[in-house]
């Protein structure tokens, strides 16, 4: 079947200087709240981590207690209870197990979504060995671009000679096959957007990534900025030390 390779969109992360979008970020969240989260779960990403989003306690509070979320520990009578999210909590998954989600979704559990944008990060531009030696360079665009590109890129109808298993549906993004089990999940409208982006699949779909590489690689511009520091530092250095090396054997017959 052919595969289609995802648009290299401009991520404000992408590149040595990349920041965060922190109104973007807070917008995918929105999105993966009240659309994604019905099926998919954020394991690895606590309430309190939002505050990386700009949110303040009050904020992050309120958001987890919006949740119910089994509490991790029995209690006194080692009984397992529900009860309001606090920050500590991690977002809960839809579903209580695999095969419940598999059950729910046609055979196909909807996978995790905490690190799926590391986890479908693909080759951008450079040969492939640049990123088997720097790792990071693929993940920090490659992985957001597929999403983008598989929340956009459903068809209607396969070209001929593709046949769709029913159930499934049509999107030549999808790395594992012509169609997956998730229905195209976003339309125009279904998000309100109050800071007046544009509600569109487009729109949510870059924000939605974004906010999913922010999951899944929270430090990612902190990285950066520390990394254009090291090199700073690394090219001060190499300048010393020639210089160093050509005055202490100056004199050498
Ligand atoms: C798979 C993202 C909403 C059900 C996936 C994958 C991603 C994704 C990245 C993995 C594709 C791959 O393996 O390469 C999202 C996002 C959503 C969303 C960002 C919100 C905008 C939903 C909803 C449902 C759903 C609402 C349920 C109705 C599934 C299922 C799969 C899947 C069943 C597995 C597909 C398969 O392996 O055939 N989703 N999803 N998703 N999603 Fe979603």
């Amino acid at each position: 079947y052919p595969l289609k390779k995802p648009e290299e969109m401009d991520w404000t992360f992408a590149g040595m200087g990349g920041h965060w979008d922190i109104g973007q970020l807070q917008r995918g969240l929105k999105v993966y709240k009240e659309v994604c989260a019905a099926c998919h779960g954020l394991d690895l990403v606590a309430f309190r981590n939002l505050s990386a989003l700009g949110y303040n306690e009050e904020q992050v509070k309120a958001f987890a207690a919006e949740y119910t979320v089994q509490d991790p520990n029995p209690n006194a009578d080692g009984e397992m209870v529900e009860r309001p999210g606090v920050g500590s909590d991690y977002f809960p998954s839809p579903y209580p197990n695999h095969e419940a989600a598999a059950a729910a979704n046609n055979g196909a559990a909807p996978p995790d979504l905490s690190l799926i944008a590391k986890a479908r990060a693909v080759e951008r531009g450079f040969p492939q060995f640049v990123f088997d030696v720097l790792p990071w360079i693929q993940y920090a665009e490659g992985g957001p671009d597929y999403v983008h590109a598989l929340l956009t890129g459903y068809e209607e109808e396969p070209p001929e000679g593709i046949t769709v298993q029913p159930g499934t549906y049509y999107n030549p993004h999808f790395i594992a096959g012509p169609a997956l089990a998730m229905p195209p999940p976003l339309s125009d409208d279904v998000v309100t957007y109050d800071d007046g982006a544009p509600q569109t699949i487009d729109q949510y779909s870059r924000d939605v990534s974004a906010f999913l590489m922010w999951a899944a690689e929270p430090h990612l511009v902190e990285r950066k900025q520390t990394g254009l520091v090291v090199l700073i530092f690394l090219i001060v250095l190499a300048s010393l030390v020639y210089v160093v090396k050509r005055r202490v054997w100056a004199n050498t017959p």
